[in-house]
Order: C-alpha cells, then sequence, then structure tokens
C-alpha cells in the first residue's frame, strides 16, 4: 500500500493541526520579524542626532504645540513628509528623524483629511494663519476644516510653561535655566492664537523649504 511507503508523520502537521500552538509560534515569528527591524533603530545614531539647526521649541511654540494637541489638529493632519516624488513635490523636503528628536510625543500621524503640515513653516503668513483657523471658509472656500475662534479670546497664563520645559530637559531637551525661568513671562496674558501661529510658522523649517 502507497501508506507504508510514506514517511512517519512529521512536525508540522502537528502544528497545522494545532491551532492553539500555530498561534503561538505566528506571535513569535511575527515578533523576531519586529524586533529585527525596531531595534536597529535605537542604534543608529541618525534615528537620535537633531539635524543641524535644530533648536527647542520657545515657550510660546511650546504651548502652541500644546494647543494643536488639545484641538486635535492631529486628527485631520499629519506631519511627515514621506519620500515619494508626489509629496516632495507638494510638500518639499521629506521629512528626516533627526526633525523630531525633541518632539515628545512626535505628531507625525496617519491621517489626513488636510494636507500634511511637516512643512507648512513660512508657506502662509501669520495674518493668513488667524483668518483662517478663525474661519478656513473666509481664504478657502471649499474647506471643510472647523474654524477655532475661541483661540482668540482664550489667553495663556503660563503657569505650566516653565513645568512642561522642566519636564521635557529630563527627556534630553536641551532647555537652559534661563529658558525655564523665563517661560512664565514669554507667554503669560497672550491669546492662544498667537501661541498656534508661533507653533506652525516654525514647523519644518529647519530644513530647507524650497520646492
Ligand atoms: C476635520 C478635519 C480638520 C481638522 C480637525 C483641522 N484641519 Fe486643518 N485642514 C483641513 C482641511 C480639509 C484643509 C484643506 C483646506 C483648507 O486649507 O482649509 C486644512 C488646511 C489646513 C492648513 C493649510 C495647509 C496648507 O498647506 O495649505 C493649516 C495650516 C491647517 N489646516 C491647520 C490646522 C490646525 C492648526 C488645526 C487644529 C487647530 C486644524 N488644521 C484642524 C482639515 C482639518
Amino acid at each position: 500500500m502507497a501508506h507504508d511507503t510514506q514517511a512517519a508523520p512529521i512536525g508540522h502537521e502537528k502544528v497545522e493541526r494545532n491551532v492553539g500552538l500555530m498561534a503561538v509560534l505566528i506571535v513569535i515569528v511575527v515578533a523576531f520579524g519586529g524586533l529585527a527591524e525596531i531595534v536597529p533603530l535605537f542604534f543608529i545614531k541618525d534615528t537620535t542626532e537633531p539635524v543641524a539647526g535644530l533648536k527647542p521649541l520657545t515657550a510660546l511654540q511650546l504651548e502652541g504645540r500644546d494647543i494643536y494637541i488639545r484641538e486635535g489638529c492631529y486628527l485631520c493632519h499629519s506631519q511627515m513628509v514621506r519620500p515619494f516624488r508626489a509629496e516632495t513635490e507638494r510638500y518639499g523636503h521629506y521629512s528626516v528623524a533627526g526633525e523630531f528628536v525633541y518632539d515628545h510625543p512626535f505628531q507625525w500621524g496617519s491621517k489626513r483629511t488636510g494636507p500634511d503640515l511637516a512643512r507648512v513653516g513660512g508657506r502662509y503668513s501669520d495674518d493668513w494663519h488667524r483668518v483662517h483657523l478663525n474661519n478656513p471658509r473666509d481664504v478657502v472656500p471649499e474647506s471643510n476644516m472647523p474654524g477655532f475662534p475661541w483661540l482668540f479670546e482664550n489667553k495663556l497664563d503660563g503657569e505650566l510653561t516653565g513645568k512642561k520645559m522642566a519636564t521635557l530637559r529630563t527627556l534630553g531637551v536641551p532647555y537652559t535655566d534661563a529658558d525655564i525661568q523665563g517661560a512664565k513671562a514669554a507667554v503669560q496674558g497672550k491669546p492662544e492664537i498667537e501661541a498656534l501661529v508661533a507653533y506652525l510658522q516654525n514647523l519644518g523649517t529647519v530644513i530647507s523649504n524650497k520646492r
């Protein structure tokens, strides 16, 4: 009989007939693949070295960044230009890891209801941003971005700005004692819109904006 000449059942049959065992082995394979991709990143200098000229955000820009997060701008906007022709033609130089070393947490995102903002700094005037953020349809008639008119009324008190900077310093952002001590005075009483625009105007500017 043909059966007699076949080899005894081998290991993979056990795996294929045992869903639990298969699941465990799949997890091990996937975890190994993940580690092989992720672990080297911790040792490549490029991923932790700031690009030349990168400065920590000023107190005002830092508050602007927190407003960006609070208002959920990241739900519609990414901050990561990918290295593809279609992206670099539209947005400018692709993003590099060294631009984000002071970003905790980074705002790369993946949802693009609106355009990528990684290189929006300097593309429009401060006035344009103010009009746009108050009511986007005043400058882009077909826009479906919401307006944020309360940013013109809310004022920063700066109570926590220095503490935020001190915390970021523990994560490696090179704030000086003077930066931290001057933080409150630098932002106190300013409307939130000013902080947000300062943040936007700084985005991506450390690498050439030329397209
Ligand atoms: C519901 C999705 C949505 C949210 C939330 C949103 N946006 Fe937008 N945004 C858009 C869309 C769509 C556009 C493109 C039309 C336009 O310019 O208004 C846009 C455009 C922009 C632009 C112009 C970009 C360019 O290159 O022309 C800026 C700057 C911007 N948004 C900033 C912000 C900020 C800051 C916030 C948070 C306070 C925010 N957006 C929240 C959808 C959104």
